[in-house]
């Protein structure tokens, strides 16, 4: 019979293309999720790709007595927990929303887990843990975490200790913490992909909508940074590159005897700078794209990518799909959600 893995927030963007990829791979996945940032409607595009619909629960993940009826009903094998709000500026506006939502829904998930230890469990993290790196660019898992510059960077970065925590206290536990880069694109498909709520905080999405007509043009903050040409540079990662990562950190969890809290960067160990980004998108789609330069944003990184070498050793995964792919991607499910030829 096939393992059950609860997703947490699989209605989401990450979440559901790692629902995806679960079903590819023998897995069952549960999805859990209350629609806060999502649409139900995703049920029937995932359904349409996987030819069955998902089994999915609409619930609070902060809700630890339903969380654990869960656990029971479908008898879960394994955990991904994506169920969080991610937008950076509007966790300086709102903080105490990002503390209750982010922190309360993983202590709830993790004290359902100390009750069923043999679970193993993979936390959404970010590369925001690492802030500015001090004078590097590329980044390990041993390279030093900063102090993070926004209430939403600190909420990944306390989960990691809570995690790490629970790991000192319970070492039987099998915990992975997956530290994600710039996830862009969609399912090739064009059924599911991301559907930012207002205006997009992301750069790719922010051009797809530019050249969808939504805004008038796309504002690159900085042109004079110290980098290839003056503008900042990210590890942009497939989505569905993501998702296979997910699939083999569960993999190799449930492949243990013995606890452990990993730490694992996900990105495609390349930097790609906001206008090299901007030009694949014209070269890859075949069109002009209205873009001028702003000034610099405070907390802005200048620049970082992953050392992707303990993924590989560890998992075994490597990113397969480049930025030329995201931009495509990315852009075929823009015209799909907007009915564009
Ligand atoms: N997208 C990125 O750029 C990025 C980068 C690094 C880390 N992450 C992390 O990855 C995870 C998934 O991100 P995403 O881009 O798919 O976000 P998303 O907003 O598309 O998906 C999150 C899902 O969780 C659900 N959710 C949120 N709080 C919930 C709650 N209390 N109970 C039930 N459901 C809840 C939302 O409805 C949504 O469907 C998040 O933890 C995010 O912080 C995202």
């Amino acid at each position: 019979m096939s393992k059950k893995v609860l997703v947490t927030g699989g209605a989401g963007y990450i979440g559901s293309h790692t629902v995806v990829e679960l079903v590819k791979s023998g897995y069952d996945p549960v999805i859990l999720d209350d629609y806060r940032n999502s649409d139900p409607s995703v049920l029937k595009r995932i359904t349409q790709i996987i030819g069955y619909e998902p089994t999915h629960v609409v619930c609070d993940v902060c809700d630890q007595n339903r969380l654990e009826e869960i656990f029971k009903t479908y008898s879960i094998s394994g955990v991904i927990h994506f169920a969080a709000y991610k937008a950076v500026g509007e966790s300086v506006e709102n903080p105490l929303k990002y503390y209750s939502n982010n922190i309360a829904g993983l202590v709830s998930v993790l004290n359902v887990l100390k009750q069923n230890p043999k679970v193993p469990f993979v936390f959404s993290s970010s590369c925001t843990v690492y802030g500015e790196p001090m004078g590097l660019k590329e980044v390990d898992e041993n390279t030093a975490k900063s102090i993070p510059t926004s209430p939403y960077g600190y909420t990944k970065w306390l989960g990691e200790q809570i995690i790490g925590d629970l790991f000192i206290s319970n070492n039987r536990l099998r915990m992975m913490s997956l530290r994600y880069f710039n996830p862009i694109g969609a399912h090739q498909s064009a059924l599911i992909g991301e559907l930012p709520v207002g205006k997009p905080n992301n750069l790719l999405p922010f051009i797809t909508q530019t050249a969808a007509g939504i805004h008038e043009k796309l504002v690159i903050f900085g042109k004079d940074y110290p980098t290839v040409d003056g503008t900042c540079v990210r590890d942009y990662i497939h989505v569905v590159d993501l998702a296979e990562a997910h699939v083999k950190a569960i993999d190799h969890l449930l492949s243990l005897k013995n606890g452990c809290h990993e730490v694992v960067n996900v990105g495609t160990g390349k930097g790609t700078s906001v206008l090299e980004l901007v030009h694949a998108f014209e070269e890859e789609n075949n069109m002009k794209l209205n873009y001028t330069f702003g000034p610099k944003r405070s907390g802005d990184v200048i620049e970082i990518y992953a050392n992707v070498d303990y993924a590989h050793s560890l998992l075994g995964w490597k990113a397969t799909r480049d930025i030329n792919d995201g931009v495509r991607d990315a852009w075929k499910w823009e015209k799909s959600i907007r009915n564009i030829q």
